[in-house]
């Protein structure tokens, strides 16, 4: 747009961060996705001054986070991206899908500006909210110079999108982005980077254009105790094309499920090994059927399947494309 001076966008999407409860004390007992963009900025006086641009996507609580969603927010950051005067963008998000989203906008978009998620643990009532320090440390890295890719700005630090995961329930410093760690830290207004920013090779928000009915169905399984194959046996039996299982140590599963997993191969579902374990991921080439997820999450590796099968579909040339 002419004439338009440099400013940030601000995409609010909802989650605990938008949260409101009756009482201060209530950290449990609230709504999330209540307040809008405009009383969280409102809230923070940090912000009054700093050019930005506001945008209420959605107002959801992120555990109901659609692929629908997804396909709005790429279509709306490519198209904003695009735009000289955009430096960067800040999205608000709740905390519990927050790692599938990010993953997922690093791998279609892999912005060469910094595209910053946020949120909180606390909702917006609490006497510990820590959402309005946190959309400052936001809004502080996407106006870092350099900074770039899908980063994620939470309680002081700032982790690359397709690296971190939540890792808490309950406590304030509910992520990580283990083994590497953070690649930034943001102290009293300053950022300080411990290692290059998030760089990497865009799949493209074209891809995102495939119709939603048609977009590969993604399920991930656990192995556990007396596991019960009847539930795999089902997936394959409803059309799911691909199954992400997280296994017990480094991609064991339990034999019930290693049957299962060799049937829904042969039935042509794609498989991807992960585990269950807090942190780690897969190390080495363990069944021939079942390729080992790269990721580090068993969400992770759910979004990446998601994507390669996406890619794999949209793609004209391929022999098992679909015509839209
Ligand atoms: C949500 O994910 O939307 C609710 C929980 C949170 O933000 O912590």
């Amino acid at each position: 747009m002419a004439n338009t001076p440099p400013h940030l966008l601000l995409v609010a999407t909802g989650g605990t961060i938008a949260g409101r409860a009756a009482h201060a004390e209530d950290n449990l007992g609230y709504r999330a996705g209540e307040l809008g963009v405009a009383e969280l900025v409102a809230a923070v006086p940090a912000l009054a001054g700093v050019p930005l641009r506001t945008l209420q996507l959605a107002q959801i609580d992120s555990k109901d986070m659609s692929h629908a969603l997804w396909q709005a927010l790429v279509r709306l950051l490519a198209a904003e991206l695009a735009r000289d005067e955009v430096v960067g963008v800040v999205i608000t998000h709740g905390t519990d899908t927050l790692e599938e989203t990010a993953f997922f906008l690093q791998r279609v978009l892999a912005p060469a500006k910094p595209v910053v998620l946020t949120a909180a643990m606390r909702p917006a009532t609490s006497l510990q909210a820590d959402g309005p320090q946190n959309l400052v440390d936001a809004v502080t890295v996407a106006r870092t110079p350099g900074a770039r890719g899908v980063l994620l700005a939470f309680a002081g630090q700032v982790h690359a999108g397709d690296e971190v995961r939540k890792v808490d329930a309950y406590r304030l410093q509910a992520f990580d982005s283990a083994p590497a760690g953070p690649v930034a830290l943001v102290e009293e207004g300053r950022v300080l980077p411990l290692r290059p920013w998030p760089q990497g090779q865009a799949l493209g928000a074209a891809l995102c254009d495939w119709p939603l009915a048609r977009w590969p169905r993604v399920a991930w399984i656990t192995s556990h105790a007396g596991f019960d194959a009847a539930l795999v046996d089902a997936a394959v039996a409803a059309g799911f094309d691909g199954l992400v299982l997280a296994g017990t140590g480094n991609g064991t599963l339990h034999a019930e499920l290693e049957a299962a997993a060799d049937r829904a191969a042969q039935a042509g579902v794609a498989l991807r090994l992960s585990t269950r374990c807090a942190s780690g991921r897969v190390v080495g080439d363990l069944a021939r059927s079942r390729a080992a997820s790269a990721e580090s999450s068993a969400a992770q590796a759910r979004v990446a399947l998601l994507l390669d099968l996406l890619a794999k579909a949209a793609t004209p040339s391929t022999p098992s494309s679909i015509s839209a």
